[in-house]
């Protein structure tokens, strides 16, 4: 099946134009889309799919978050529990209201196109879902992964959870955060207890990574790294992430020698 890249490009563009670009929350959803589809290509590039396949793995990138936009105009938010489930929007308005035509003539894989958005941020897959359909889930899922971790490292800290630095910087891991991440688990929702424990659960995404090419971008990114070397006037803190950073070292060193 032909994708027309250019096409799907352009009709992306025209879609987030009816959302203020100049909006700053919009304008991080518009890049993340495009780092996320060009994340998506590199990762399908590394499992040597065919080229329809890479193409196909770069438009669930493109049309991954459309719900974003709808989702932040009605509630002003991107928080899915205090507003709607955004995968979920996001499969409405291209598989209910038909968007997805603006993006691909032929309707082949509107359904493996559909499952990937669906699923592109529950917390596990489901069981039944077929090879090929994971496959596409997986990826996806680690481009975002990838890109929420350098997303939010550009983001201050302060302004993402809302947390004055003082806060932070006196701030101690919760046990239970400490023990998921040794168990090398990404963090639960219900387990985070303090601001410091927002920042354990984003670096404990790299665990949630499937394919060697995703951790390899995000040691290139160095965030995650930077993320670990936290900065705390606590010296109990201090302690806890020079153990998260040994746990991660002793990780990264054992999923990226092929
Ligand atoms: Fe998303």
């Amino acid at each position: 099946m032909e994708i027309d890249r250019k096409a799907a490009g352009k009709a992306f563009s025209a879609y987030v134009q009816a959302y203020d670009p100049q909006n700053p929350k919009i304008a991080l959803k518009i890049a993340h889309t495009y780092r996320v589809a060009a994340l998506c290509e590199t990762i399908a590039q590394s499992q040597s799919l065919c080229s329809a396949d890479i193409d196909l793995a770069w438009l669930t990138g493109l049309l991954h978050d459309v719900g974003r936009f709808e989702q932040v105009r009605r509630y002003g938010t991107f928080n899915d529990a205090e507003s709607i489930d955004h995968a979920l929007l996001g499969a409405r308005i291209l598989f209910e209201e038909g968007r997805i035509r603006d993006y691909l003539a032929s309707p082949d894989e509107d359904e493996l196109l559909e499952t990937v958005i669906r699923l592109h941020s529950v917390y596990r897959l489901p069981q039944q879902l077929g090879t090929r359909a994971r496959m596409f889930c997986h990826i996806l899922r680690d481009a975002d992964k990838v890109d929420i971790l350098r997303a939010n490292c550009e983001t201050p800290l302060t302004d993402i959870y809302n947390v004055s630095p003082q806060a932070l910087r006196t701030a101690r891991v919760s046990p239970a955060v400490m023990e998921s991440f040794a168990r090398r688990q990404a963090t639960l929702r219900t387990l985070k207890k303090t601001p410091v424990d927002n920042v354990v659960a984003l670096a404990s995404l790299t665990f949630e990574l499937v394919y060697p090419v995703s951790i390899r971008v995000v040691q290139q990114q160095g965030y995650l790294q930077s993320l670990l070397h936290f900065e705390t006037d606590d010296p109990a803190t201090a302690a806890q992430f020079a153990q998260l950073r040994a746990e991660m070292d002793a990780y990264l060193f054992a999923h990226t020698q092929a």
